[in-house]
């Protein structure tokens, strides 16, 4: 089978968030050697150089958009299962920042006519086009509209998927007319209108696709409703008949404790004590006191509200007075939160370290070290750090929503089975309960040792994920 994945952003190229990570991994796991698969997105100058030495230049075309003629220079590299195509113009993709520019609606509307014309530019007839997030909402719609001229589209069939409904590409309507070249009979109600006067990128998505997926089952039912859906429930309502969830997987090459050079001391189930060694260095590194004994709870995050980080600033003084604990926090968002953790750090200097940075190698560390991980996300897609934290032996807590229900059973002390901690509302004191759960567990060394190896005998690598997405596939051909 052909396939094209399409994502603005792909680790290790270019990052930032859990989008890159999937578009990095799944694509490789999907391409076996009976299947085509090739990835492609824009060769932003924001790519360090030493990913891209090996690119080679296949050809150059260009879009139409609207009056406006643009160059499409085309790169490839062939790596693992997969060919990367990197899309340039450095008048859209040379810039400071990948999103958050004036003209974004421009960019990105470049970016998705530019591909679907790629697929006839190197004459990959596509079985499928599988499309992430806002950025690249219009090409399902742009591959239904050029099929109708066209009929090296006419077989084609696309796939979007949500990773984060909270950003949904509004922009002012026009646009899509005037710069996408679309007719405007789009952009009603039932298409990809947003208001009397905005478009929405991820609409167009949702509605144009032949099949629209989300990144846990969980959330898969969590987006139909008001609480979780950002305003689009009654849009996935009416196209929940071709809604999936299927959970993210991790590449269990990249997050393997025994391999890993970023860790100070490898280790395996068999091994788990040399854990301990990791957790020693993050101390010094972060100047704790250095002492094995001491429960170290982890956040590796986005400072961002959705994250939950009230409910963790509203506990964090009591925690911090009251229990024996290292906190370390490694991430960077919104100041507001920055501050606040700036505050607790100079307060209990001995106890809690705020690294508002975000550096891959110094996370893999991070994962290592410490004890338990805290994601009390509001509202969590998937979730990816929760399963890089099984993989490392180190305990989630985590509130039991979307992905993060879906791959994270908590302790049962009754049958002691379970891999992590969990609290279920949007309550600071629930989260506080769950912590100290988790902080009386680990007195136990036993028990302690059980949950460890549940932990990292959780399966989350892309295997069976992958299978099912090729089911998806398979199926949308028929
Ligand atoms: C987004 C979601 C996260 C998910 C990731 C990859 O970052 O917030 O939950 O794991 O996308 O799908």
């Amino acid at each position: 089978m052909k396939i094209l994945y399409v994502s603005s952003e792909v680790a290790p190229f270019i990052k930032t968030g859990g989008l890159a990570d999937v578009a990095g991994s799944l694509p490789n796991a999907i391409g076996k050697p009976s299947q085509d698969v090739r990835v492609v997105l824009p060769l932003y100058s924001l790519i360090k150089d030493k990913y891209i030495t090996d690119i080679k230049f296949e050809k150059y075309y260009f879009v139409d958009l609207g009056w406006r003629r643009q160059y499409v220079g085309v790169f490839s590299l062939k790596k693992g299962n997969v060919t990367y195509y990197f899309l340039d113009n450095e008048y859209y993709f040379k810039r400071s920042n990948i999103y958050g520019e004036y003209d974004d609606g421009e960019r990105f509307i470049y970016f998705q006519k530019a591909v679907v014309c790629l697929l006839k530019e190197i004459n990959f007839k596509a079985h499928i086009v599988h499309c992430n997030d806002w950025h690249t909402g219009l090409i399902p719609l742009y591959i239904k509209d050029f099929a109708k001229g066209d009929n090296f589209y006419s077989d084609m069939k696309s796939v979007y998927t949500i990773h984060n409904i909270k950003y949904q590409g509004i922009f002012p309507d026009f646009i899509l007319w005037e710069i996408g070249g679309l007719s405007g009979e789009y952009a009603n109600y039932d298409g990809l209108r947003h208001s009397h006067d905005t478009i929405n990128f991820m609409k167009a998505g949702i509605v144009y696709s032949d099949a629209f997926t989300t990144v846990s089952k969980s959330y898969a039912q969590e987006i139909k409703t008001p609480e979780y859906s950002e305003g689009l429930d009654q849009c996935i309502k009416n196209h929940s008949y071709k809604l999936h969830g299927l959970v993210n997987g991790i590449d269990y090459e990249v997050f393997n404790p025994e391999t890993d050079v970023n860790l100070k001391e490898y280790y395996n189930i068999d091994t788990i004590d040399k854990k301990t060694n990791n957790k020693l260095e993050i101390q010094r590194l972060y100047n704790l006191p250095v002492d094995e004994d001491i429960p170290m709870i982890a956040m590796i995050t986005r400072l961002a509200d959705l994250k939950g980080i009230d409910l963790v600033t509203y506990i964090l003084e009591g925690l911090l007075q009251k229990e024996n604990i290292q906190f370390v926090l490694l991430g960077t968002g919104e100041k507001k939160y920055e501050d606040s953790f700036k505050y607790f750090q100079s307060k209990y200097p001995n106890k809690l370290a705020s690294r508002n940075y975000f550096d891959e190698g110094e996370s893999h560390l991070l994962y290592a070290a410490a004890d338990m991980l805290l994601m009390p996300s509001l509202a969590e897609p998937c979730g990816i750090s929760q399963l890089i934290a099984l993989r490392y032996g180190t305990i989630p807590i985590v509130r039991e929503t979307g992905g993060l229900k879906d791959t994270i059973e908590p302790y049962n002390i009754m049958t002691n089975e379970g891999n992590g901690f969990g609290f279920r509302n949007k309550d600071a004191g629930e989260l506080l309960d769950a912590i100290k759960k988790a902080l009386n567990m680990i007195k136990d060394e036993e028990k302690w040792n059980t949950i460890m190896k549940s932990a990292m005998n959780s399966k989350n690598d892309w295997q069976k994920s992958s299978e099912e997405y090729l089911k998806l596939y398979e199926g949308l051909r028929l």
